[in-house]
């Protein structure tokens, strides 16, 4: 960590959200999130379509529209070329996995939360390396070829930080991925953002009762960040990847309910989540937030 982020780490913990932010939402147990997520446990927006494509959706599985987005942040950082291939907020593994089964023989993957590095230490893949430790302090041994992110940048500030705050931690991240990368190499990034909406909105839209510590970036600040380090080549925006994924959570969700409440915390955790995923897919319908994928090129 560079000195200037090292004066921004909170007392206590790290500059994103905390462990224990983390585990407040990720570590109410695997079997719960079995129930609504697909059963590779992906727990992000899937790619559904092209960014160019209009129309009616396709009709298609979840399976099938994670499974493709895997493959899209793969193919970005030419998976065919990688020996080693590190996720930052690997969730549950399944990017990784995928990568093992595309020839990667090294993959690393990092997750603050308890649950899941058991759940994939638990699975015994050959080559797979969880580590329960913020990107903040992640230090590897030599360096990688490749690195995805999805779904985790959107823990990576905190509520209240000034814009000078967050760009210094954004830089910090992409100064570290370029440092641990092979010339060549490249970043995939797959974020939540902020749609149209400022900072005084943001501010008080923020759902820190389901993400404690947690604010999401403006699609400016991640171009803005990485500029000194990475080259975006390629960078889309399908808000609507994630009203069709959240729909689909939101329907396996309902159909669980009596169960959920049965076994996994009652009418009280029911209610919280759905919730919390009705209210997410009315923001991405209104492009109060969208979903942005980005694909990096190291700087030489
Ligand atoms: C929404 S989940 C996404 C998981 C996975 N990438 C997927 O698509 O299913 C967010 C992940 O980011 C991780 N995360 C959050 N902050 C992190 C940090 N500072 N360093 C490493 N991982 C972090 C969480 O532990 C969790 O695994």
């Amino acid at each position: 960590m560079n000195a200037d982020s090292t004066l921004m780490v909170p007392q206590g913990g790290y500059a994103g959200a905390s462990a224990e932010a983390i585990s407040f939402h990720y570590d109410v147990g695997t079997d719960f999130y079995r129930l609504w997520l697909d059963p590779l446990l992906i727990y992000s927006a899937a790619r559904w379509r092209g960014p160019l494509d209009r129309g009616p959706m396709p009709v298609r599985s979840l399976e099938e529209a994670q499974r493709t987005k895997l493959d899209f942040h793969l193919d970005a950082v030419r998976v065919g070329e990688c020996r080693t291939l590190l996720d930052v907020g690997c969730g549950w593994g399944a990017m990784l996995k995928r990568g093992l089964d595309r020839g990667v023989e090294r993959a690393i993957g990092l997750t603050l939360s308890a649950d899941q590095a058991a759940y994939v230490e638990a699975q015994c893949w050959p080559g797979f390396e969880v580590r329960r430790e913020s990107y903040e302090v992640f230090a590897p041994e030599g360096t990688v070829d490749g690195i995805v992110s999805v779904g985790a940048f959107e823990h990576f500030v905190r509520p209240g930080y000034d814009a000078a705050h967050r760009q210094g931690v954004y830089r910090n991240f992409f100064e570290r991925c370029r440092g641990w990368l092979r010339t060549g190499g490249a970043l995939s990034l797959q974020s939540i953002c902020w749609g149209y909406v400022d900072r005084a909105y943001a501010a008080k839209a923020v759902p820190t009762y389901v993400f404690p510590d947690s604010d999401l970036p403006w699609p400016n600040e991640v171009f803005e960040a990485a500029n000194p380090f990475f080259d975006v080549i390629y960078a889309e925006s399908r808000a609507e990847d994630y009203a069709l994924t959240l729909r689909e959570w939101l329907r396996r969700l309902r159909a669980h309910k009596a169960e959920i409440i049965a076994n996994h915390g009652g009418e009280k955790i029911f209610d919280h989540y759905e919730k919390y995923l009705r209210r997410c897919t009315y923001a991405f319908e209104n492009n109060t937030v969208t979903l942005m994928r980005f694909v990096m090129a190291r700087r030489n």
